[in-house]
């Protein structure tokens, strides 16, 4: 294999885009060859993002403009970081454009992660218009699904509080007694709604308040009962899932409560998370409860285990922009690549916050 490999970033104007971009020119094995922007085209990407100045030269290029053949020549890796529904109008087209090549594809949006396209237009609200390119995509969470990651072209990225659910969730599929209910509840900061503006998402309107949104209908949990299902998961299993908008900017909390009609005993259950993540560089067990400030800017998804009186609660706590978006992104382009799973993200936390 070549090095570097080429990163284009297509929706770099976004707040996972800039993400990306930070992330790209921290990592030994690649370069940002393109950061493309419709609403940033023209601008210098040190001016808009200061943080890369002295790491990244240049401009960004309207997507209309880039010569998108490049790809068929060559070692790339596109990470797509477009708004869902527009994604699906964009992506395959950009591909079929492309033709047959080596170019892997990373996608960061919702558009590709649910195999069933009725299932995607019930918790989307929109037709799903490109239900020919569903099969190509493989889901990109790591810790459940790195062999095929390994050796896919095409990588739909998890959603933010599906990658926090799931990594508390997904080790009880290995467990003799399967759950009765499971039950989310989910909180996240503003950063998690995108860099537009919205009478409900903008940050001086939420910062001071705490509600639900989308309360056990979220787009995220067909996601979850996907995998659920695919690992294993008893179809007895119900799941609900209720997200939530905390005064925060960054980061999610996830709260997983299991019912059991014999739960297992704590010792039992820390065994088999143990065993589940033995070999997952970035999921650690904690005592007590895991922090947002100890997961801020990394790609790292801490987890506790509490087992009282026949109740069980798994708490999982990530950065949405990290390990929810831009940081499993890097984690999968890793894995596609042949690179080590680490490459790029072994970055500690900042403190104090
Ligand atoms: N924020 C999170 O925590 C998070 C976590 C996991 C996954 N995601 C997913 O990652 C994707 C990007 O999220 P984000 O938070 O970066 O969103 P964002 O800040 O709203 O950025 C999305 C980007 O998509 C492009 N875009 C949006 N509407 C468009 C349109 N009508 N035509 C052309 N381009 C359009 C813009 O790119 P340009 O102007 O740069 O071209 C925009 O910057 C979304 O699909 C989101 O669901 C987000």
């Amino acid at each position: 294999m070549s090095f570097p490999e080429k990163a284009v970033v297509l929706g770099a104007g976004g707040f996972v885009g800039r993400e990306l971009i930070r992330l790209i020119v921290l990592h030994p094995n690649l370069q940002v060859e393109a950061a493309l922007s419709k609403s940033q085209a023209g601008n210098s990407i040190g001016e808009i993002y200061p943080e890369v100045q002295g790491f990244l030269g240049g401009s960004f290029l309207s997507p209309d403009r880039f010569e998108w053949s490049q790809l068929s020549r060559g070692k790339w890796i596109l990470f797509s970081a477009l708004s869902h529904g527009e994604t699906m109008q964009v992506l395959p087209s950009i591909l079929e454009e492309i033709g047959e090549n080596d170019a892997m594809v990373i996608d960061l949006s919702g558009d590709f992660r649910l195999a069933c396209r009725e299932t995607y237009q019930r918790y989307y609200g929109i037709k799903h218009t490109r239900p020919d390119w569903l099969e190509k995509f493989v889901y990109g969470l790591p810790e459940f699904n790195r062999k095929k990651i390994q050796g896919s072209r095409f990588v739909s990225n998890p959603g933010c509080f599906a990658t926090a659910a799931q990594l508390a969730l997904l080790p009880l599929v290995d467990l003799e007694k399967e759950p009765l209910f499971v039950a989310i509840d989910a909180k996240t900061g503003s950063s998690g709604a995108g860099i537009q503006p919205r009478l409900t998402t903008h940050h001086p309107l939420r910062a001071n308040d705490f509600r639900a949104y989308k309360p056990l209908e979220h787009q995220h949990l067909p996601e979850i009962e996907q995998m659920w299902n695919q690992l294993g998961g008893s179809s007895l299993t119900s799941i609900s899932f209720v997200s939530q908008m905390a005064p925060l900017v960054r980061g999610i909390f996830v709260s997983t409560h299991v019912f059991f009609s014999e739960p297992p005993s704590e010792d039992h259950l820390v065994k088999c998370f143990q065993d589940a993540y033995a070999e997952s560089p970035f999921v650690r067990l904690v005592p007590e409860s895991p922090s947002l400030t100890e997961v801020w800017g990394t790609n790292r998804c801490d987890l506790s285990i509490h087992v009282r009186g026949g109740k069980v609660l798994i708490c999982s706590a990530i950065d949405n922009l990290i390990k929810g978006a831009a940081g499993q992104a890097i984690q999968n382009s890793n894995l596609m690549a042949g690179w080590p799973e680490i490459s790029g993200l072994q970055v500690p936390p900042p403190r104090p916050v």
